[in-house]
């Protein structure tokens, strides 16, 4: 073995989903009971450098924007664990890891999705294994990154990713996302998402423990049901350009994953009473307006306001008059949709 150094840095956004993936397969390591399809966010990013190397010393030394994180190592570590056993690279090497999100940690963002892409990204490089533009080498980097978590494996590719088995998405697999490579009509092409921070604080329950109760879940069999039908409709609309339509099922999906979490055993909330009067603001403006724009939420009381940016003016507009009273400290974080993973130099 040489005692070579080998260092290299990515930028890799986060992601909202549009259908939802929550709830795992019984039996293996992160794999989705449902298929999901997201969106990645080009402008809430993590990029991190990784230096690889087969000096004796400890597995990993992590910093968060050059600060020691003690507190994030263990999940860290946990990845590279599980990621060893596909992987003699990281078997075989210690890793010194430098992140930052261009997002301030805690805002409630997937900032693990931006996160354990860009983890991904660099061991997939640094690896070696396929050249960093093939198809081969993004679907690498998507299964490692779902051996960090599970919704980071949708971060790797600018088009919409859909991970999980789907017999109507052509190479779907529950290992790794793909690219939804079917074309997008123009009405559903040129959207932002504004993320209304409501909550900045720590979640009451993980998205992992979050998963685990779908496992004696009442309604669990028919939810994933849905969702895989759901998957069917959202390709249909992106395709069609059938905006009310999307609109419906992606504030649909968002409120059938909260009330999952009220109603798993035991129950839990994350949305809070200013998650919900966004969504009544919302309505009440497009009832008014008829503009293109809906909510999704993710695993927290944040509220995603997705719209078409031809009407960048009037939603910011209405975010500024009638949504900055219900967000923490006057905080929401906007940023287009797409966007790949890119090697810094
Ligand atoms: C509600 O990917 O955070 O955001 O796989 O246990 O790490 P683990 O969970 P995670 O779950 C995300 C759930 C979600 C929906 C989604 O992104 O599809």
């Amino acid at each position: 073995m040489n005692n070579k150094k080998m260092q290299v840095k990515y930028r890799c956004p986060s992601n909202i989903a549009l259908v939802k993936y929550w709830g795992k397969k019984e039996g293996g390591v992160q794999l989705p009971a449902n298929a999901s399809i997201s969106w990645s966010l080009s402008d809430l990013f993590a990029e991190t450098t990784m230096i690889a190397s087969t000096e004796a010393g400890s597995k990993l030394t992590f910093t968060f924007k050059g600060e020691s994180k003690p507190s994030f190592e263990p999940k860290i570590l946990a990845f590279l664990e599980r990621i060893s056993e596909y992987s003699e690279f990281v078997k075989t090497h210690n890793f010194i890891i430098d992140t930052v999100n261009n997002f301030p940690h805690g805002t409630g963002i997937a900032s693990s999705a931006a996160g354990f892409g860009a983890l991904a990204m660099c061991i997939a490089d640094l690896e070696g294994k396929y050249e960093n533009d093939s198809v081969e080498f993004l679907e690498r980097a998507s299964f490692f990154a779902r051996l960090g978590s599970g919704s980071a494996c949708r971060s790797v590719y600018g088009k919409p990713s859909v991970w999980g088995e789907h017999p109507e998405i052509d190479n779907s697999s529950d290992l790794h996302a793909v690219p939804f490579e079917k074309g997008i009509h123009q009405s559903l092409s040129n959207w932002k998402d504004c993320v209304l921070i409501v909550d900045d604080g720590e979640k009451k329950v993980s998205s992992t423990a979050g998963h685990a109760l779908l496992q004696n879940h009442p309604y669990a069999t028919a939810r994933f049901k849905n969702a895989q039908q759901n998957i069917v409709k959202i390709t249909n609309y992106f395709q069609s350009g059938d905006v009310a339509n999307f609109i419906a099922l992606v504030e649909s999906e968002a409120l059938q994953l909260h009330s999952m979490m009220m109603s798993s055993i035991p129950y839990f909330t994350l949305i809070r009473p200013n998650t919900l009067a966004i969504l009544e603001e919302i309505w009440s403006f497009r009832e008014e307006t008829h503009l293109p724009l809906a909510f999704t939420l993710d695993a927290g009381a944040n509220v995603h306001l997705l719209y078409d940016k031809q009407y960048e003016i009037e939603v910011s507009n209405f975010i500024n008059n009638k949504l900055l009273v219900y967000c923490k400290n006057g905080t929401y974080l906007c940023s287009n949709i797409g966007g790949t993973p890119h090697k810094i130099a």
